[in-house]
């Protein structure tokens, strides 16, 4: 599904997104797990923030200056009507580009969701866009081969798509970042969350 597709049904469920997660603290432990590993709290950016403003909740209060970054108009018109002290990019992270440094990234949910062939060159990009010492958390699908799958979420169709884990630590390494973690955190779903540190 390209990514426009993507947006147009995440504007659907926004509002609910919104009400359903702003409490929630579902990934906020491996986000902190990440945070650990920072030796900087310079910038950091939450790709595909979504509308519910809790990773960059934990982001700020930790001392990040905390930017999200969604391709859903509604995301982010509801996030910067919560947190209006942020930056928000309204692009797709297909072809954003950044123009900074990051202490820290997160993609919590968001890039697997990507084309298959927008893959690589979005992880690229992330593991590019980090400053020295620079972490990366990301969830991504846990199968060992490259794959696509469709499904749907509350009543929208949605797309999924992954390298494989293997081919994910590869580009990361060709990012010089190496892996500090690496989780089946929903285990029999094939759910991984990796994070991984610029060397
Ligand atoms: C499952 S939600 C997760 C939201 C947030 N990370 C959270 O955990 O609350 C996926 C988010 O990724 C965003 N997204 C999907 N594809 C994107 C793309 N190509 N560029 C930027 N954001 C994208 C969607 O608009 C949506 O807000």
């Amino acid at each position: 599904m390209e990514p426009n597709n993507t947006a147009v049904r995440y504007d659907r469920i926004a509002q609910w997104w919104q009400n359903q997660h702003q409490d929630s603290s579902y990934g906020l432990a491996q986000l902190e797990r990440a945070i650990k590993f920072t030796s900087k709290r310079n910038s950091a950016l939450d790709v595909g923030c979504g509308s519910s403003g809790r990773f960059i909740n934990v982001l700020s209060n930790q001392g990040f200056q905390a930017e999200g970054l969604d391709i859903s108009t509604e995301m982010i018109n509801l996030s910067k009507q919560l947190q209006p002290e942020i930056t928000f990019y309204l692009e797709d992270i297909c072809c954003w580009i950044p123009r900074k440094f990051y202490s820290l990234i997160s993609a919590w949910d968001s890039t697997f969701h990507l084309p298959l062939n927008a893959q690589e060159p979005v992880m690229k990009k992330l593991g590019d866009a980090l400053e020295p010492d620079g972490v990366i958390l990301f969830t991504c699908g846990g199968g060992h081969t490259k794959g696509e799958i469709s499904g749907s979420f509350q009543g929208q169709d949605f797309d999924y798509s992954t390298l494989g884990v293997d081919a994910f630590l590869r580009i990361l390494a060709e990012c010089h970042c190496t892996c500090r973690h690496l989780e089946y955190d929903q285990y029999p779903e094939k759910h991984v969350y990796i994070i991984a540190q610029k060397v």
